[in-house]
């Protein structure tokens, strides 16, 4: 048995928590900037696929807006749009939406899309789809998203803009049609609204909510 006064005690305890406190908050301090660094470019190199064959030099995540809901993008969740550059010339733009109608819930797809409307990619980054049936758009297990790439309203025509078994020019997902609809449907809504909303995109400031939602003249 100690004969250590209680008092002493709690001041040791106090002297120890406050040392332990020290250490975490120094330990932040010092590993926080890298941990930033570390996010934004694992953030940098998750964007790039959907931008394929494009030439860009900005860093694309110091671009992005956000649109807060009710927006006139797919989903009801925060959308996010990154612009991508090549010098002072704006080349692209990336847009993190919702497909609202998916078989188990949202999905989150990641849409590039040129200047000239065409899709430079789009990848899933979320999803609660089936295995095995509507996970089948995750790359690692298909190329099926592949089929956007190249593609506009123009390229097939807006009304195409669907599966093959509803008339449209996309390939479906076999036994799983619920999933592939609500991804066309999303990335078709994107281009609608980029088309519409083509010179806002670029010309909202980066913490402008909302004010890319402007229909241009
Ligand atoms: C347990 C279970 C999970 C399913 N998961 C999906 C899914 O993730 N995506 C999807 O499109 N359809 C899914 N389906 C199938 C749909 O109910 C529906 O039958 C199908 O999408 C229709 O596709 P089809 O027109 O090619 O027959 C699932 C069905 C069951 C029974």
């Amino acid at each position: 048995m100690s004969n250590l006064p209680v008092w002493k005690s709690g001041v040791n305890l106090a002297v120890i928590a406050a040392f332990c406190t020290s250490l975490v908050a120094l330990t932040w301090a010092f590993t926080a900037e890298r941990i930033e660094t570390n996010q934004q470019e694992w953030l940098e190199r998750s964007l790039k696929p959907a931008l394929a064959g494009l030439f860009f030099d900005s860093p694309v995540t110091e671009s992005m807006i956000t649109l807060q809901p009710p927006h006139e993008l797919p989903g009801n969740e925060t959308a996010v749009i990154y612009r991508v550059y090549a010098g002072v010339e704006p080349v692209a733009a990336l847009f993190v939406i919702s497909a609202r109608d998916g078989y188990t819930g949202p999905i989150r797809i990641l849409v590039g899309v040129a200047m000239d409307g065409t899709v430079t990619g789009v990848r899933v980054l979320e999803h609660r789809e089936t295995p095995g049936l509507g996970d089948r758009i995750e790359l690692t297990k298909s190329n099926w998203v592949l089929q956007f790439d190249g593609q506009s309203l123009k390229n097939p025509e807006a009304s195409r803009w669907s599966i093959k078994s509803d008339g449209g020019d996309f390939d479906q997902l076999t036994g799983a049609s619920i999933t592939p609809r609500a991804i066309i449907k999303a990335i078709k809504k994107t281009l609608t609204y980029f088309e519409a909303n083509r010179v806002s995109v670029f010309t909202a400031s980066v913490n402008d909510e909302n004010s890319a939602s402007e229909e241009d003249d």
